[in-house]
């Protein structure tokens, strides 16, 4: 289950250039019912609004207003195959929450023509965009669904059941800023990483707990020389990645295999091996840690990138600690649970818990990277 989305909105760390304690105060000072009582009234819309970006992104619904420009209910309903008077609530809906535009609110209602603000594309219609957010409406979606197993999980222990990948799969979350920054601004900040990627003889490279490839066919796509090996548990995620790695005509250098990367079915010798917004998601960091230190050879590292939390906890927290914690009571936590060895860590990986995780699977070096990503932070860890 993904944890969190680069949201290139979030500006030094903030959200739409809003500081912590100005975001703290526009929630209400604690203890105030009135305040929270609105807090909780717009929350319920922005629920809302999610659930109907979910049936935007999935209906294709601000792809067709993108690609053929504005339409009115009718219109945008032949494109997409729909029915029009469910498009018709949807638009004056997306209208009226400022997601689309009108351009005359006093016509009819099939008379109106709804439309993309050009500024809204990359976030809603262009999902190679890294600011591309459509994506969340489906999370929220598919986390909902889980709900009620993750309350008995919570009552008797143990985890739900996993998720199932239909209807939507698993949304792309990473995708856009793998491929427009992973190798062309994460990597490249780390140099000696950098020129190995580079040198020959070529690098191998190991991608555990790769989801649905996008890493490791950004890695294979910046650096031609080398070879990416992707390993994940999810069988489903495996033979996505493996339909990626197709499409994007990389199977010869890439390639994906459905494995426990904490398990003996994880083997090889790399010069590099990445651990990228997963460590928290296994139920055995220590021992996918120490799998990862026996792949390397040579001068070789592991780099984790994982969620950008703070040092330590604090409350009332900013409003990335509250997502990320959110993500982890809904859905990172729940994941872990059912092995009864877990170390049950959550999305809330603070830097002391990764260096004593790193420490325990025989690691000398801990090291946090100068990497500028804005929701993840990267470390580097040497034998
Ligand atoms: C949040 S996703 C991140 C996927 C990918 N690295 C990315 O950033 O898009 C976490 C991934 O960890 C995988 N995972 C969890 N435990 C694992 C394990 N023990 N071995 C291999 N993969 C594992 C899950 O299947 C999931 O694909």
């Amino acid at each position: 289950m993904p944890s969190n989305s680069l949201v290139s909105g979030f500006q030094g760390g903030s959200l739409g250039g809003m500081g912590a304690e100005e975001h703290l105060a526009a929630q209400g000072e604690l203890g105030d019912p009135a305040a929270l009582t609105g807090r909780l009234f717009r929350d319920m819309a922005g629920a809302l609004e999610l659930l109907t970006v979910y049936l935007g992104e999935r209906l294709g619904l601000y792809q067709a207003l993108h690609a053929d420009g504005p339409a009115t209910s009718a219109e945008l309903a032949a494109r997409t195959g729909t029915t029009e008077r469910y498009i018709r609530e949807w638009l004056e809906h997306q209208a009226a929450s400022g997601l689309l535009e009108v351009d005359d609110p006093a016509a009819g209602p099939l008379a109106r023509r709804y439309g993309l603000p050009p500024g809204h594309v990359p976030v809603l219609a262009d999902a190679g965009d890294v600011r591309y957010q459509a994506f969340g409406g489906t999370e929220i979606v598919r986390a909902a669904r889980w709900m009620p197993q993750v309350a008995e999980a919570i009552r008797g222990g143990g985890a739900p059941p996993p998720l199932p990948w239909a209807p939507e799969g698993r949304p792309e979350f990473n995708r856009a800023v793998f491929l427009n920054l992973l190798g062309k601004q994460w990597l490249p900040a780390i140099a000696e990483v950098d020129l190995r990627l580079r040198s020959e003889p070529p690098a191998r490279v190991a991608d555990l707990a790769c989801g649905t490839g996008w890493s490791s066919i950004a890695m294979a796509q910046a650096y031609p020389l080398i070879s990416v090996d992707g390993f994940d548990l999810d069988t489903d995620a495996i033979q996505a990645a493996r339909r990626n790695a197709e499409e994007a005509d990389l199977s010869e250098r890439v390639t994906f295999t459905a494995a426990d990367a904490s398990g003996p079915g994880v083997s090889g010798q790399y010069d590099l091996v990445m651990i990228i917004e997963a460590l928290h998601d296994m139920s055995r960091p220590v021992d996918a840690l120490r799998v990862a230190r026996g792949l390397l050879r040579g001068p070789g590292c592991v780099i984790v990138a994982d969620e950008l939390v703070e040092d330590e906890f604090t409350a009332p927290a900013s409003i990335e600690e509250q997502y990320h914690y959110g993500w982890s009571v809904v859905a990172c936590l729940p994941a872990v649970m059912g092995d009864p060895d877990t170390a049950a860590t959550g999305a809330m990986m603070r830097p002391a818990t990764l260096r004593r995780y790193a420490l325990e699977a025989g690691f000398q070096g801990v090291e946090i990277l100068p990497v500028k990503a804005e929701m993840l932070r990267f470390y580097r860890l040497t034998p």
